[in-house]
């Protein structure tokens, strides 16, 4: 397959693409229908042929995205049919899948290395309230901000939120909320709320995850306004929750993202607790080291001390990839000179200092002033 055939498919699935989209707010849903499978059929065989090609995470994206689409015009018309017929309509549920109800998810506050500070922040506003409302007589936050630069951890500690409370999490895709067809996102905020009620009440507390919480502030692309009714619509719910010790339910909020100044002053309001989370400090660059060097074999010339030196300013994501890429330099010697038997020999210090050379931190100090400003100015509101 040449990449000329690469760049057909892909015209071609742009092509259905737009038809599909064009058809579909046209009224027009069997023609749509029709389209968005065409597009879903060259995209797969998009993926099939080209397996390592770069664009193919988005195209599984949109392929679940047709494929919402479609399930939501197939329930639609069969409602229409139903109530034509004079039939009881019960449409079966498709918002399901953005958002999902989780138990645990692998990850304990054990698997997060140091943020002391932040998980005692975590358990006073969520943890222990969820477990004994009676000691709080004050209330408590009922929406916890995560905010700070990418890869610091934010999604990661609000995974382990979900092992350590008793009870459910649920992890809401906020981009998939705001997906643009037909402008439905505030009714599948006010479903997600009522799903969240309704789990409530087995006296088990709730906790509604939002990551990337600033796309609900997005930009539609086919509808004017309707991100300030997607927010309206969220204030409300947030605004229907209790948090005072006698409620019979409890829900949490929390929402992390890396973009806090996308958010309005009302949205913040309703976050009374708001975590910075910041890049890993001196503390948490060595328990980092610590924790992943568990699993691998590193020599005596690696001072974990002096190299989370070196490592300040890096976030702790590209941390967890120096790491990987230090491993790495020893694993492709194992099987460039041995053939790949054996074990590969244990990293050294100049190995993180060869990686270290290629590789500069992803956020740069001005990013980590305009978090801190931010901070400053939200941190009493
Ligand atoms: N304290 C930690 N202990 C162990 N691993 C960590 C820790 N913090 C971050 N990591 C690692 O870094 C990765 C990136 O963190 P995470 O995805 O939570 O960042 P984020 O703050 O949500 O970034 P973004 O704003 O881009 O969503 C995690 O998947 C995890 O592997
Ligand atoms: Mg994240």
């Amino acid at each position: 397959m040449s990449s000329t055939s690469l760049t057909y498919l892909e015209g071609l699935a742009r092509n259905y693409a737009v038809r599909a989209v064009m058809s579909d707010k046209e009224g027009n849903y069997a023609d749509a229908v029709s389209y968005y499978r065409r597009a879903i059929e060259v995209l797969e065989k998009i993926l099939q042929l080209y397996p390592d090609h770069s664009l193919n995470n988005i195209y599984k994206q949109w392929i679940g995205q047709y494929r919402r689409r479609i399930s939501e015009i197939e329930n639609m018309l069969g409602k229409v049919k139903l109530s034509a017929t004079g039939g009881e309509s019960t449409p079966q549920e498709d918002i399901d899948e953005l958002f999902r109800v989780m138990d645990r998810t692998g990850v304990t506050f054990e698997d997060v290395a140091d943020m002391e500070g932040i998980k005692e922040a975590i358990k006073e506003a969520i943890i222990y309230p969820s477990k004994r409302p009676d000691l709080f007589p004050l209330g408590w936050p009922k929406g916890i901000l995560l905010f700070g630069p990418p890869g610091c951890g934010k999604t990661y500690i609000a995974a382990a939120v979900a092992s350590e409370i008793d009870g459910y999490f649920i992890s809401v895709d906020a981009a998939g909320i705001m997906s643009k067809w037909l402008g439905e996102a505030e009714k599948k905020v006010s479903k997600l709320f009522s799903k969240a009620r309704e789990l409530a009440k087995n006296g088990r507390p709730v906790v509604i995850f939002i990551d990337e919480v600033d796309s609900l502030f997005g930009t539609f692309d086919t509808e004017v306004g309707g991100e300030v009714r997607v927010r309206n619509q969220f204030l409300k719910e947030m605004d229907g929750i209790e948090s005072k010790v006698n409620s019979k339910q409890l829900v949490f909020v929390v929402a992390a993202t890396n973009k806090p100044w996308r958010l309005d002053e009302a949205f913040i309001r309703r976050f009374q607790k708001r975590i910075y989370v910041p890049l890993p400090p001196k503390e948490t660059r060595m328990a980092l080291l610590r924790m992943y060097f568990k699993s691998l074999k590193v020599d005596t010339s690696v001072d974990v001390e002096k190299l989370a030196d070196m490592l300040e300013g890096y976030t702790s994501s590209d941390i967890v990839e120096i790491i990987a890429a230090a491993h790495m330099k020893t694993v492709r010697e194992l099987f460039e000179s041995g053939g790949g038997k054996g074990e590969p020999r244990p990293i050294s210090m100049s190995d993180f200092i060869e990686v270290l050379k290629n590789r500069k931190p992803s956020v740069n100090k001005d990013m980590v002033k305009v978090y801190e400003m931010w901070f400053e100015k939200y941190k009493a509101l």
